[in-house]
């Protein structure tokens, strides 16, 4: 499958590492230029690209940069991509420590519905309670009891098939965690965050999370 991530960081990167190892076309984008990607593109064989460039043709697009960042994406990121994409975001939003003070999220807007307004596309959130080096050191095949189980949200439900099965695919269970209306639910201080177990743990962490968003992950 052709996918283009965008972010080449802690999860961008082994994300590229997984993903050419299983046989996926990758390209990948930083915000300084390919030619800063040349160490990781000599590692999995991914082609670095421009950020304009990341989606072309690709089946799946990954948008893993900091979220203070994603306004500054450019515009029209998805034109080129394959009909249908699939824009999976891993996104959190971390006030205090990165992001400063987003006004529509500290006001109850799901961290990925502001990242869909930013991108101008609808994205599947999955990964973002994931630690970066879980993708290397966790996956796990089917059926294994020590396979961890991923909540995966978002509105389209054909992306979210193509987005679970590759998720499958990279070694981890999933749990439909619903639409981006219900995705505050694995957001950062929820109990599914940062959780490692099996599907009926997390489906019941879910269940379990608070609506009020905790003060100590509050600007
Ligand atoms: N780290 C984790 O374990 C983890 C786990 C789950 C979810 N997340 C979330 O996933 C997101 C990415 O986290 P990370 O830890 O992978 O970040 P990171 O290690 O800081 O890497 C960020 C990447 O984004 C790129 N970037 C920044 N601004 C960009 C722009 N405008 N255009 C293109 N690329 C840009 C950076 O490129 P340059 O280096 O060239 O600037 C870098 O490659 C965050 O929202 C984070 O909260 C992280």
């Amino acid at each position: 499958m052709k996918i283009g991530i965008i972010g080449a960081g802690n999860i961008g990167g082994n994300l590229t590492r997984r993903l050419t190892a299983l046989g996926h076309q990758v390209s990948v984008a930083n915000s300084r230029g390919p030619h800063t990607l040349s160490a990781l593109a000599e590692e999995t064989g991914a082609t670095p690209v421009t950020v304009e460039e990341a989606a072309d043709g690709a089946r799946v697009v990954v948008v893993t940069i900091p979220l203070k960042h994603i306004p500054d994406l450019p515009g029209g990121l998805f034109d080129k991509a394959a009909d249908g994409v699939a824009v999976i975001d891993t996104g959190n939003y971390y006030p205090k420590e990165r992001d400063g003070r987003i006004d529509a999220i500290e006001d109850g807007l799901p961290e990925s519905r502001w990242t869909e307004q930013h991108i101008g596309h609808p994205v599947i959130k999955v990964f973002n309670g994931t630690y970066a080096q879980d993708l290397l050191d966790r996956p796990r095949p089917q059926g294994d009891p020590e396979r961890i189980a991923v909540p995966v949200a978002g509105d389209d439900e054909a992306a979210k098939r193509v987005v679970r099965e590759l998720v499958d695919e990279l070694g981890f269970d999933t749990v439909d965690a619903g639409g981006i209306d219900d995705s505050w639910r694995q957001q950062p201080a929820t109990p599914v965050y940062g959780l490692r177990a099996g599907v009926a743990e997390v489906t019941e962490a879910l269940a379990a999370a608070p609506k009020e968003r905790p003060a100590a992950h509050s600007f």
